[in-house]
Formats: structure tokens, sequence, C-alpha cells
């Protein structure tokens, strides 16, 4: 490939063109892809706009009559190919995941296994797409619902998982014999390309998967949201964007599913194993330095334990390891760009001088503006910046409650409502608290929830519609329902 400075055991995964109609699409302009460790160039990718979007959902279109007349077992035998290769080529992709959006290597080649498995996960459950009968109100008819695919899928997803959050759309709306047309985000289209050249390889056909990457965000996002031959719209992202998009998406009336921002509490109660709930707070609030929508924001401390949690934790804390992601024994990578880093440092000064305390990190690394070093805050009260905002990135600020009950209240106290977690060993306490909490997702005693078989999603402004898991395939699929008449003798 030209303009790149990679290399891959299989160099032919890294593409630098659109992806449409089982083609190689170039266009006149390009955008640079950069390493967020260090500013370097990865790699220079064709600019597609508007008419290459068109050109997909036009390919997508024709490819869904062929598609969708596939058996489930078809379809399956193709995914359980494209979940074969991913797997086959989990270093390489790890690498250009890595070297496109920062983080560890350990941690990139999980996530691609992690997306593999949606893969997995929905060449096995399309099989499954079972309808109904129903007793009809008068003996001369029959009532039966069928199940079919909704049609052309459009998609729009995040830098933070590069992979996994296409594999998880991809895979239920392949599955249920959608085709699908996705643009990435521009900061990392690679691993987006490096799974269309692994489909086709599956032997998905032509027209099927589309990759379409550019960078006029709202040109594109015009086609994808209001194009009428779009069946249903599904965007990882922040709640604002999220928000504008499903309005879009009102002029066709589309089937929409938003998977949107968070500000998961994590509760440690005084009865928690403390031990347990420092290392489930480090995975869940530092994973991917702390850039996941599902990542604890607020951590919320009962006040006798309080000192034995924070002192722990910052132990904790301490032992991971700040650096290039492709740095062996690395643990937390670069974020995403300065921007970002001056974002959650804003966050940070503007929450001290409302009198939160620093007691970790917060101070600039010497690493570079990319990277943010993991930091504490104690003293934190709900209301502050860094509670009250998504923070998308390392930081921890801790809030300590008296009882169960302002808990919950100050758990709930968000527009948001993705995920949450909280540790306690008293199981009537673990019914209550986790019937309280206003989020869709709860983990008790566990700070890492994703995985393929669960559903994945959110109440409140953290938007609607699940992914993964048997409901997983509900999104892509359109109820039918056929009365049967005219059967009396
Ligand atoms: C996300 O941040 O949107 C996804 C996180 C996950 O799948 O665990």
């Amino acid at each position: 490939m030209q303009h790149s400075n990679v290399t891959l055991k299989d160099q032919q995964l890294l593409k630098n063109f659109s992806y449409i109609n089982g083609s190689w699409h170039s266009s006149a302009n390009e955008i640079s892809v950069t390493n967020p460790a260090n500013g370097e160039l990865v790699a220079k990718v064709s600019n597609a706009g508007i008419a290459e979007t068109e050109l997909a959902v036009k390919a997508a279109k024709s490819a869904f009559k062929l598609w969708s007349s596939k058996s489930a077992n078809e379809r399956a035998t193709l995914l359980r190919n494209w979940f074969n290769l991913m797997m086959e080529h989990q270093d390489d992709l790890g690498r250009i995941l890595t070297l496109e959006q920062g983080k560890p290597l350990a941690e990139a080649k999980g996530e691609i296994a992690y997306g593999a498995a949606f893969i997995e996960w929905f060449s096995e459950e399309g099989k499954r797409v079972y309808g109904d009968t129903i007793p009809a109100p008068s003996g001369d008819k029959r009532i039966i619902v069928i199940k079919q695919p909704i049609g052309v899928v459009a998609a729009i997803t995040p830098w933070n998982f590069p992979n996994a959050m296409i594999a998880r759309k991809a895979a239920a709306a392949l599955a249920a014999g959608c085709t699908f047309v996705v643009r990435p985000a521009t900061q990392t289209p690679l691993s987006a390309l490096a799974m269309a050249e692994l489909a086709e390889r599956a032997g998905i056909p032509a027209g099927v998967f589309n990759v379409v990457v550019g960078d006029d965000a709202r040109g594109m996002g015009k086609v994808l949201t209001e194009h009428v031959d779009v069946a249903k719209f599904t965007f990882t992202g922040s709640t604002g964007v999220g928000q504008s998009l499903i309005s879009q998406c009102a002029s066709t009336v589309k089937k929409v599913s938003m998977e949107l921002g968070g500000n998961a509490p994590f509760i440690v109660f005084d009865d928690a194993d403390v031990d347990a709930a420092v290392a489930g707070a480090l995975v869940s609030k530092y994973r991917n330095a702390g850039q996941t929508c599902v990542c604890t924001n607020r951590i919320l401390v009962q006040e006798g334990i309080k000192e034995e949690f924070t002192t722990k934790f910052i132990a904790a804390v301490k032992g991971l390891t700040l650096g290039d992601g492709l740095t062996e024994g690395v643990t937390i990578g670069p974020m995403i760009s300065e921007l970002a880093v001056a974002d959650v440092n804003d966050l940070v000064k503007r929450s001290v001088a409302e009198g939160a305390e620093l007691v970790l990190g917060g101070e600039p690394s010497e690493l570079g503006g990319g990277f943010l070093a993991p930091t504490i805050l104690t003293n934190v009260t709900n209301e502050m910046p860094i509670a009250s905002n998504e923070i998308f990135g390392p930081v921890s600020p801790i809030i300590t409650f008296k009882d169960e009950a302002q808990a919950i209240a100050i758990a709930n106290d968000t527009e948001f409502g993705l995920a949450s977690y909280f540790y306690s060993r008293d199981i009537g306490r673990i019914w209550r608290v986790a019937e309280g909490l206003e989020y869709g997702m709860v983990g008790i005693n566990e700070g890492l929830i994703s995985n393929a078989a669960a559903p994945f999603g959110g109440m409140k402004q953290s938007g609607n519609g699940r992914e993964g898991s048997k409901y997983g395939l509900d999104d892509y699929m359109e109820i039918k329902y056929l009365c049967m008449g005219g059967l009396d003798k």
C-alpha cells in the first residue's frame, strides 16, 4: 500500500481506499491517519464523500435481494469464515488498531477477539430467528408471526473501539439478512478497512458490507440518516451527536438504535470486598485510558470504607504503566488527541477550583501532550464538572456517601443511564440496588461487563436498542403478522 509506515505479517490488510460493492474506491483527496502516541503519520487514506456514500447505499440496496434470500445457514458459514479470519490475523489487526487508536497492544488484540466474538455469536444466533403462532379470536383464522430483515443498515462508528463497534453492529445486521454501510471515525479507518478485506476473503458477497471513509461528517451523515433506501440507522457516539442524527432519521421514519454517552457510577458499600472493588474499579475506569462509554465516571464510596478503599486504589493506579501502546509492559496508552487531554484537564481544574482534592496525577506527562497520567480526585461532589460530565479520560473522582438510599440517589442523578457498578456482599442490598439503579447495565461485584452474549445498551439519554445477545437481532428485523382467514369447513 502507498503512503504508510506500517509493517505487518500480511501487508494486504492495510488498505487506503473505501470499500464499496466489493471494490476499492480511490478519491481525489486524502486523510492522514496519525499515531496518537507520537503524532507520526501511520497512513494516508482516500477521502470519500457524499457521492461514494450514495454509491455504497445503492450497492447495499441491490445486494440486499441476494443476501436476504440466502438461508441462515449459508450466511452463518460466511460469517464464521469472517470470524476465523479475524482471529487468524489477530496480531496484525491488533497492531493496526494500536497504531491508529493508541491502546496497548494486548488490549488491542483483546478488542479484536471481542469484535470477532460478536461475529461468531451472531453467526450462530442467526439460525434462531423464531416466529410465533398466536391463538386467533375466531375459529376461521390463524395468526402467524414471522421476522424478516429490515433492509439496508447504515452505521456511524467511533474511534474508541475501531473494530468491535463495527463488528457488534455488522454481525447482527448481516446475520439477520441485512446489508450494511458504515462510516468509521476518520481517526481510525484502517481497522474498518482491514475488516472489509477480511469480509471479502471470507466470501461475503459484493455490496453486503461497505466501508466509506471520509471527513465530511455532516454530508455523509445526512446521506446515511436521510436516504430513502436506508431502512435502519445505528450509531455509537456522544449523546449530543446522537440527538441530531435521530432527528435527521425522522424524515424517513427510520428504525434507529443508539449507543450514546454514559456517566457510570461505581458504588462501594461498607460491606464490600475492598480488594475486589479496587480491582474492578481499576479495570472499569482505566481500560482504554478511560475512553469507553461504560467506563466508571464517578466512584461512590461509603464513609466507613473510604480510607481503606482510597489508599488501596491509589496504590493500584500507581501500578499502571503509561506509554506507547506498542511498548512491552505498557498498560495505559495515550488519549486520542491533545485536544481530548485538554478537555479532561479542564474538568479537573474546574473541579479542583470548586474544592476537589488532587491526590494522584493531574500534571502534564513528560511523554507528550497526548498523554494524561492516571489521575484521582477526592472530596468530589456530584455537582462538580468532573462528576456531572462524561469524562472520557483516565480520571477517577471519588465521592463519599452515608447510606444506600443516598448512594442510589446520587448514582441516578444524571441524564445518562448506560452502565453502572456496585460492590456489596449483602444479598438483600444487591437486589435493592440492582433494581434501583436507572441503568441499562449493572455490574455487581464485577467491573468488566461487556461480552457478545449480553445485551449492551442504555436507558434515559444513553440511547436505545440493544447490541449483542439474543436481543441484538431484533434491532435489525421487522416483525410481520400474517392473518390467514377463510379456514371454515
Ligand atoms: C463503548 O465505549 O461504546 C463500548 C464499550 C464496550 O463495548 O465495552
